[in-house]
């Protein structure tokens, strides 16, 4: 029988512990507060910013909402962000992504003071990763970490193949792997046979954005399959970068989607925001 990992489960679990340690904490006069910034009304990001904010008010921390019109300046956002930064009732400032065109991205996560990137954006936090230092880790694949590790699978010493190198989520979980002692192949769109290498694969992890394009062919029998991927399908369904319905037969384990990853990037982002109070 295929293992099917529970990432709605497991994230719970997360946030009922952060919720306990959020009162152990506020007993010691501790508090916490995220702030949380969006540029324009993306419906998307509207529905990523009310989750997060919807996650702080269950595990007992105040979130600070900055709603901000579209055709805000960089220079008007940079002000704010940087009054954050020297505010000492906030320890976590999270700007929803992607910001306006007419934005530098870079710039924005740059001047995040480093020890308030809850996101684990900011080259420091990502350089602190790479050496092994302590810093923000990248929410996402952090909270593939957890599901790994809480659903009882063995990490280390296992072929692990990345599919995706983008910043936020292949690079950082490729590291993560390699923490966990994991032998690691990052594969992306010039990679040469990229079914044979994910053939190779004990832990195959995918976030190339592209529905189903994991086929059964793609997966070694008994491998652990994880879906980073999420898109809306023409009949309205939810579907991963996995062709679920061809893999889950062939894998040892496995994510769904909608169900397995992408609630756990908010549980870790709670989790980045405790850490950050109790520094
Ligand atoms: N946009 C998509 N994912 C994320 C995320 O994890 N954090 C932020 N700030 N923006 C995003």
């Amino acid at each position: 029988m295929t293992q099917l990992i529970d990432g709605k489960k497991i994230s719970q679990e997360i946030k009922d512990e952060l919720k306990e340690k959020v009162a152990e904490l506020k007993e010691q006069g501790i508090e916490g507060a995220l702030a949380v910034i969006q540029v324009g009304s993306d419906p998307a990001s509207s529905v990523y910013v009310r989750n997060k904010k919807r996650a702080c008010e269950y595990i007992g921390i105040r979130s600070e909402s900055y709603e901000l019109p579209e055709e805000t300046t960089e220079e008007e956002l940079l002000t704010l962000i940087e009054k954050l930064n020297k505010d000492p009732k906030i320890n976590g400032i999270l700007c929803q992504l992607p910001v306006p065109a007419h934005m530098d991205e870079n710039k924005i996560i740059r001047t995040i003071a480093p020890e308030k990137d809850v996101d684990g954006f900011h080259t420091q936090n990502v350089g602190a990763l790479v050496v092994g230092q302590q810093g923000f880790v990248s929410c996402t694949p952090a909270g593939v970490i957890q599901l790994l590790k809480r659903s009882g699978i063995e990490i280390a010493g296992k072929n692990c193949v990345v599919v995706g190198r983008s910043n936020i989520v292949g690079k950082p979980m490729a590291l993560l792997m390699l923490r966990e002692n994991a032998t690691v192949t990052i594969c992306h769109s010039r990679t040469a046979d990229l079914k044979a290498v994910c053939k190779q694969a004990d832990i195959l992890i995918v976030a190339v954005g592209k529905p189903k394009m994991i086929t059964a062919e793609y997966v070694k029998e008994g491998a652990t399959v994880i879906d980073v991927g999420i898109h809306r399908q023409e009949d309205g369904k939810l579907c991963g970068d996995v062709d679920f319905e061809q893999v889950e037969p062939v894998a040892g384990a496995i994510t769904p989607v909608p169900g397995g990853v992408g609630p756990m990037t908010i549980a870790m982002l709670m989790n980045n925001c405790v850490e950050a109070m109790t520094r």
